[in-house]
């Protein structure tokens, strides 16, 4: 392999603006957008709102903002809110709910990083006893992260929506990777979206684009977001030009979380052949393997044939598929795998 050929599967948030996306940064149309004049911000905020289906939007820096903002704006200090033990926001945000919300997690164990709607009913604090925190909010990963990249299907979130409607709780969806959830189901996002009160999605991850992240939601749970942006230092002047790569994303980029999912289907298909065992279904983009020798060892070991995978566990490594991985990459990735396996 040539030395200098790398295949960066640690993350989809690797990839990297291609020379289209460039263009249509360089020709953005920008304005302040503190006082909501950027033109490039307006519309993306206004296309997000439309393909989830609600009424309002919002551009931030990142998922782990867009997290938090959900949390502040749908909730009060000393709640509590339902979320899986595998999440995002109670793995690797910095605990900044409990920070900078004041909230306390009511953490699922599960599988999958899913929730039923029974196991959500399970955890539900509701009474006037001051002995405890009430739960006001639920908040979802579609697809899960740690749990392999699964997808909620439409019927199951309907079922934890119904669930919050009927206990007056909050649903937050973490939609990093909605999109590659609406393709692994086949259906359209706002489908996904629907039951959900607000909804999150990453433009810099298997999108493509450079940065950034959009919260959707009512006009008015996006107007208390946009104060708590302001005051997290989340207010960007001429966003325009990372706007201006998230819709071209939005236009270009979503059919092809497709071949990502052909790509590790495939991989996974070709290593199960060297004996590699695998931690959990690899639906979507995330493929988890097991390494009884120690992820560490092999992460470098793979890494001196220009395969870069992360080690999330002592015994686990995570390899991730997105756009920057064609199929040159992924036949060298396999290659690697079977040379050190
Ligand atoms: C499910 C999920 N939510 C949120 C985030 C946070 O996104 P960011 O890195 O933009 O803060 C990530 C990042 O990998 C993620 O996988």
């Amino acid at each position: 392999m040539n030395e200098e050929f790398v295949v960066d599967l640690r993350s989809d948030t690797v990839t990297r603006p291609d020379v289209a996306m460039r263009a249509a940064m360089a020709a953005a149309l920008v304005g302040d957008d503190v006082f909501g004049e950027d033109p490039s911000v307006n519309e993306l905020q206004a296309r997000a709102a439309k393909i989830m289906g609600k009424e309002a939007a919002l551009f931030v820096p990142s998922g782990t903002m867009a997290n938090l903002l959900a949390f502040l704006s749908q909730t009060r200090p000393g709640d509590s809110v339902i979320l899986s033990s595998e999440s995002h926001p109670f793995n690797y945000e910095s605990a900044n709910m409990a920070m900078i919300g004041g909230l306390l997690p009511r953490p699922i164990p599960d599988s999958f990083g899913k929730m039923t709607a029974e196991q959500v009913r399970a955890h539900i604090i509701q009474t006037d006893d001051p002995h405890y925190s009430p739960t006001t909010l639920v908040a979802i990963e579609n697809t899960t992260n740690r749990g392999g990249g699964t997808p909620y299907m439409a019927e199951e979130l309907a079922a934890i929506g119904l669930l919050c409607r009927e206990r007056g709780m909050r649903l937050h969806c973490d939609g990093a990777r909605i999109f590659n959830a609406a393709l692994a189901c086949e259906v359209d996002v706002s489908a996904l979206a629907r039951d959900c009160d607000t909804v999150s999605f990453c433009l810099s991850k298997g999108l493509g684009a450079p940065v950034g992240s959009l919260l959707t939601g009512t006009a008015e749970t996006i107007h208390a977001a946009r104060r708590f942006r302001k005051m997290l230092g989340g207010g960007m002047r001429q966003a325009g030009i990372l706007a201006a790569a998230g819709l071209y994303a939005l236009e270009h980029h979503i059919g092809d979380l497709r071949e990502d999912h052909r790509r590790a289907r495939e991989f996974r298909a070709a290593v199960e052949g060297f004996g590699v065992v695998f931690s959990l279904p690899s639906p979507t983009n995330i493929v988890f393997l097991e390494v009884e020798t120690g992820a560490e060892a092999m992460r470098d070991r793979l890494a001196v044939r220009g395969v870069h995978v992360m080690a999330t566990g002592p015994q686990r490594i995570r390899a991730v598929f997105h756009r920057d991985v064609d199929d040159t990459g992924l036949a060298a990735a396999i290659a690697a795998f079977k040379a050190v396996w």
